[in-house]
């Protein structure tokens, strides 16, 4: 599916059926050959999701359990519906309902909920870093659904398969991440898994939400839009997210979207048959102009939340690989 990319420089011991990590934490450390099966996997999914009946017994007889400190509405679904059509067991934990708004610890909930033995915790958390704590106390498989504005890994997965189904290629793409980079997750893991596979990315926003310090881990930072999206082939919209900032950080969405929103004469400046991405929650006439978001063709929005269940199936199948090699499994204490 994906041609040129480094990938293909990869020992072929990387690019088997098995997968040598327990857990899905983040991208950050995830070799192009693991990047690159990892999508293949998730696009051998695609077709299976379009079928009338949708259901494999993979997984049969395993626990998903889905922890979600934070909202969520797509993600949540999307690891939910993926379990179920590979057969699993699937529970969601109301944490607003649950023992942790009695003041239980993160580890003694995990603790609690690891007695019952479920072979996967999706969780969601407000701190970073929260995913990689379990995973070293849990033996369940964890995957981070977001963590604070560390990772979010099977979004930046799901975000290059979209873009790799359509360019047939990740290698030498140019992605303009924009708006509210600093406080999102989804960039940090888009940044890692791009760069890992050959692709630019820059990051387009005001000082405030797109500092320059950026630059250090790989992006081009660019404070003005124009410039920022200027013939690039994919254009991924980021939601200012007020609710991650401990202080004001735009003047007024209408001025933030005169200045940084996509708008039809911004769009025509990027390359010739741009995308336009979104992870979603959008908020229409802020970062994004409402027509933008519906083009017909352009706009894979919608297409995003579909490659989302293909990359959760595919997720949920490498842990459960990785589960049945003991290598793997003996350094959990
Ligand atoms: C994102 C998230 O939660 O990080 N949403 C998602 O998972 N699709 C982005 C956001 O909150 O704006």
């Amino acid at each position: 599916m994906i041609e040129g990319d480094p990938a293909a420089d990869f020992p072929a011991e990387t690019v088997g059926r098995d997968w040598l990590h327990k857990d899905l934490l983040g991208i950050q450390g995830l070799k192009a050959g693991e990047i690159a099966h990892f999508l293949e996997v998730a696009d051998s999914y695609v077709d299976f999701g379009r079928q009338s009946i949708k259901s494999s017994d993979l997984l049969a007889g395993k626990t998903v359990m889905n922890l979600f400190f934070e909202n969520s509405t797509r993600t949540r679904a999307s690891f939910e519906i993926a379990a179920a059509r590979l057969g699993a067991d699937v529970v969601n934990m109301d944490v607003a309902t649950s023992s942790v708004k009695k003041g239980e610890s993160l580890l003694d909930t995990a603790y609690t909920l690891e007695a019952m033995r479920p072979d996967f915790i999706v969780v969601r958390h407000s701190q970073a870093g929260a995913p990689l704590l379990l995973a070293r106390k849990v033996g369940s498989s964890i995957l981070n659904a977001g963590d604070g504005q560390h990772e979010h890994p099977t979004q930046a997965l799901l975000d290059a398969l979209t873009l790799a189904r359509h360019f047939g290629r990740l290698n030498g793409l140019t992605v303009a991440i924009c708006g509210d980079v600093a406080h999102s997750r989804v960039a940090r893991s888009n940044l890692h898994l791009l760069t890992t596979m050959g692709a630019h990315v820059r990051f387009v926003g005001p000082p405030s939400l797109a500092p320059k310090a950026f630059e250090a881990l790989g992006a081009d930072v660019f404070h003005d839009m124009a410039a920022g999206i200027s013939g690039a082939n994919a254009i991924m919209m980021l939601r200012v997210q007020k609710e991650r900032m401990g202080r004001n950080l735009i003047p007024s969405d209408r001025e933030f979207f005169d200045f940084f929103g996509l708008t039809e004469n911004r769009l025509k400046l990027a390359a010739q048959n741009a995308l336009v991405l979104h992870p979603g929650p959008m908020n229409r006439g802020v970062e994004i102009a409402s027509e933008m978001a519906d083009l017909e063709g352009v706009a894979k929005i919608r297409e995003q939340v579909e490659m989302g269940v293909a990359v959760r199936m595919a997720a949920f199948e490498l842990m459960n690989s990785a589960r049945s090699n003991p290598d793997v499994m003996k350094v959990i204490p």
